[in-house]
């Protein structure tokens, strides 16, 4: 679960307890941005794993590519128009936009930010180039926003991505099996 810096990172820890209700294992990278929002202290606790938030840090030899390497899924709870922006350009300067080009198209991207900033014609050839490229997309929503106005660019509520997670999930279970 990457976690990016916007208002609805705070629905995201939701996300984790969800998913890890569920049963699934959690490990959470967080961005700079993303921890002036929620601590990595809650994704920790909710996860019961480390959480991930430098490249220069963790056991592995080269972390950002073990990260990528071992998940079925990776998640962007929420996608900034900066990271949508970096992956679009294939930016990779830190932890989160690093291993995010490590995983190919293995990933799920949940868009939050203002109206105005999702309707503008830079993040939306940056979405529409990603969706191009495989990867998958869940909202935004429409409604009331952290910025006091209304219209797309809520992010997708926790229950609606995680039963996405759980249909990605499934599919990408089914494609192995039918592999072997
Ligand atoms: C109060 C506040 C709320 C923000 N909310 C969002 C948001 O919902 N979506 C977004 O794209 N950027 C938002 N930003 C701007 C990002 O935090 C900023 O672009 C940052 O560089 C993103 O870095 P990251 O993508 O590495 O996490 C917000 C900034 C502030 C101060």
């Amino acid at each position: 679960m990457c976690v990016c810096g916007g208002i609805a990172a705070y629905k995201t820890a939701t996300l984790v307890s969800m998913l890890v209700q569920r049963g699934c294992g959690v490990t959470v990278a967080m961005t700079r941005a993303a921890r002036r929002f929620v601590g990595p202290t809650t994704f920790q606790a909710l996860s019961g794993r480390p959480v991930a938030t430098s490249m220069w840090r963790g056991g592995a030899a080269v972390p950002h590519i073990a990260l990528a390497q071992s998940c079925d899924l990776i998640v962007v709870a929420p996608a900034t128009a900066n990271i949508i922006g970096k992956l679009a350009g294939g930016i990779a300067d830190d932890l989160v936009s690093t291993l995010l080009l490590g995983a190919g198209t293995r990933l799920l991207l949940a868009p939050a930010m203002n109206t105005r900033m999702w309707q503008h014609p830079a993040v939306q050839r940056n979405v529409a180039f990603l969706r191009d490229a495989g990867c998958a997309l869940i909202g935004p929503d429409e409604g009331w926003q952290a910025c006091r106005s209304v219209g797309p660019g809520r992010m997708s509520e926790p229950h609606a991505i995680c039963a996405e997670i759980e249909r990605l999930l499934r599919s990408s279970g089914s494609a192995r099996q039918n592999a072997t």
